[in-house]
């Protein structure tokens, strides 16, 4: 399973990004606009630090605005995803950067319907939002597991980028859903290296190595 951070925190992707195991990044407008920064200067440093792919996000809502936004967004660098709503425009414009070989991730999914749609459309990646559908009382796990279940009834390529995941269970569980990727907040990508346990056996290991007074070099 791809891991992808969920950024635009630039010392804390550099912080990751440094252990080798961030696969990706992915952004939305949300995330720019508390960047502080231009989309295009951030999107251009978030290519620079990680080899994977990127997701920048259009802010048009119109077939013409996501064609032209979303070429300007390719044009930053070759890792460029863009991200295109799912809406009727937004899979119009996910066919033709399709058909231009141009990578995409349909983002706002909540529905394994609407993940159907976007896999016909050719997207490289779908963003089913589990966080936000559990925020109103729905399964959003269960819905991975629905989408999951019709990609590979269908062989699509279609990739599920499990997104909006909140803690370290998710990521658990969307592994076992099967999900492709998963984005994650700098602060869960953390906290999947911790166990309790494993911290207090290193501190037994170091205790009883400095009392066996040994020097391995
Ligand atoms: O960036 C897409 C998705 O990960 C957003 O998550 O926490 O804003 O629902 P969240």
């Amino acid at each position: 399973m791809q891991l992808f951070l969920d950024t635009t925190d630039i010392d804390a992707l550099k912080g990751l990004a440094a252990t080798g195991l961030v696969d990706g990044v992915t952004t939305n407008p949300s995330l720019i606009a508390k960047s502080g920064r231009p989309m295009l200067e951030v999107i251009a440093e978030i290519c620079g630090l990680v080899e994977g792919p990127v997701s920048a996000e259009v802010a048009a809502t119109d077939y013409e605005g996501m064609l032209n936004e979303g070429l300007k967004l390719a044009a930053l660098a070759s890792n460029v995803v863009i991200k295109l709503p799912m809406t009727r425009d937004g899979l119009i414009a996910t066919q033709h950067f399709a058909r231009e070989g141009i990578q995409t991730n349909v983002t706002l999914c909540f529905s394994s319907n609407q993940a159907l749609l976007a896999a016909k459309s050719g997207a490289t990646f779908v963003s089913p939002f589990v966080g936000r559908l559990d925020d109103v009382g729905e399964d959003g796990m269960g819905l991975i597991h629905d989408i999951r279940a019709v990609f590979d009834n269908y062989a699509f390529d279609t990739e599920i980028l499990a997104a909006s995941i909140r803690t370290p269970a998710h990521v658990h569980a969307a592994s076992i859903a099967g999900a492709d990727a998963v984005t994650v907040p700098p602060a869960v990508f953390e906290a999947l290296f911790k166990h309790p346990l494993t911290e207090k056996g290193l501190e037994q290991f170091m205790s009883d190595w400095a009392k066996a007074g040994q020097s391995i070099l």
